[in-house]
């Protein structure tokens, strides 16, 4: 184990790596405290394989998603060749920030809004105007680049030098899920909107991937497709974790008729968890995912978007508006949360059963910031169902 720097450290270090049967909320300070943020930062976001964009949502050739993960401006890009790249988003030159951030397309090349210096979309340098009689080294002036890894075409960044690949660290995960044929799930869709939450990006992390709030903060929306009383365990551990759920079947008996040999295991959904920044919910037709980006120590930016194996239309009114509700009522709770988390005499209490999704996120966070051990790898006896041939159990 590393040393703590203040007692708070050895308190989230301490709390953090508890099993189940002993697990707390964590301090609450670890939500607020600077000096905390800032090692999430360095430990983590800089040195961890970070969920950002799927491959579907820049699906066209210069497609990108520009954004800034620990500081670090960066553009996930789809240059002409095909290939997504990571490239940092800062010019060489003086370094202004290159692309607006969010989703937009560059036809062939990148170009400096200071003094116009030139990059390809492979972050090659291509040239500056008006240098007089100096000589500018291209290979020395090209944009840096971070590693990219594909997961079923979701994209995750690593700042730093990885010592073990994105797929490595997932190992194990496709067992449960090969049924849903994420391969076929080649239509991406998003919200336009990058939401700005005041809460602690583990707040965000933490109330995405337990389902034990469906049946009160949800109660009208997601409580009533998905309710609480019929969500389990699959398998998982510190690096990713499956929980799932069966859910409220509303079509009619011909429909179910028609259907014929669906497999059982489509009647569930299984929700993925993927620290630090992805939870996604995983259906016979789509995954859906929310992606947490830290801004400051009470500050957080959420995405929602998704991939399906059908053109999903932006113009479905009923399916946006309800996707807009929980996800509301998800902000509101968060940043209530944040609020309650003020307190510097309260305390947080023991944590239940269905949070076992958040104990293993809260040790991979002690893993990660302080070297402390993780529990085992577990599975469910509900995982059967997804392990097995069929899909129905057998
Ligand atoms: S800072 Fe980019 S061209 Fe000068
Ligand atoms: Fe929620």
């Amino acid at each position: 184990m590393t040393k703590h720097s203040s007692p708070l450290m050895a308190e989230y270090a301490n709390v953090a790596q508890a099993p189940i049967e002993e697990a707390y909320s964590l301090p609450f300070a670890v939500y607020k405290d600077e000096d905390i943020h800032d090692l999430e930062m360095e430990k983590i976001f800089k040195n961890e394989w970070v969920f950002i964009v799927s491959e579907q949502e820049i699906n066209h050739t210069g497609d990108y998603f520009a954004f800034t993960l620990a500081g670090e401006p960066i553009v996930i890009l789809r240059g002409q060749d095909g290939a997504v790249r990571a490239l940092s988003n800062v010019c060489r030159h003086r370094g202004t920030m290159l692309l607006d951030e969010g989703f937009g397309n560059v036809e062939k090349n990148i170009v400096c809004p200071y003094h116009a210096w030139t990059y390809s979309d492979e972050g090659t340098f291509k040239g500056a105007p008006f240098t007089g009689n100096v000589n500018i080294d291209k290979q020395a002036h090209c944009l840096l680049q971070f590693h990219l890894e594909s997961w079923h075409g979701m994209l995750f960044i690593h700042l730093g030098e990885p010592t073990n690949s994105l797929l490595n660290r997932l190992e194990g995960i496709d067992d449960y899920i090969h049924h849903f044929e994420l391969a076929k799930f080649e239509h991406g869709y998003r919200s336009d909107k990058l939401e700005h939450w005041d809460a602690n990006w583990k707040l965000a992390m933490e109330n995405a991937m337990e389902s034990y709030h469906l049946f009160k903060v949800h109660k009208a929306t997601l409580e009533t497709v998905t309710p609480t009383r019929q969500a389990f365990d699959i398998a998982g551990y510190a690096e990713w974790a499956l929980t799932g759920g069966e859910m409220k079947d509303t079509s009619s008996s011909l429909t179910k008729w028609f259907r014929g040999s669906y497999p059982k295991v489509f009647d569930n959904y299984v929700l993925i968890s993927i620290p630090p920044s992805f939870v996604g919910i995983l259906t016979s037709e789509s995954l859906s995912w929310i992606q947490v980006l830290p801004v400051d120590s009470e500050r957080c930016i959420v995405r929602s978007a998704g991939i399906s194996n059908v053109k999903v239309s932006t113009e479905d009114k009923a399916e946006k508006a309800f996707v807009d509700a929980f996800f509301a009522e998800d902000k509101a709770i968060c940043e209530r949360v944040q609020r309650g988390m003020a307190s510097t005499r309260a305390r947080g209490g023991k944590l239940v059963t269905m949070e076992k999704v958040v104990v293993d996120f809260h040790q991979f966070l002690a893993n990660r910031l302080f070297n402390t051990p993780i529990s085992d790898f577990y599975e469910a006896p509900k995982a059967q169902l997804f392990l097995s041939e069929s899909g129905n159990g057998e």
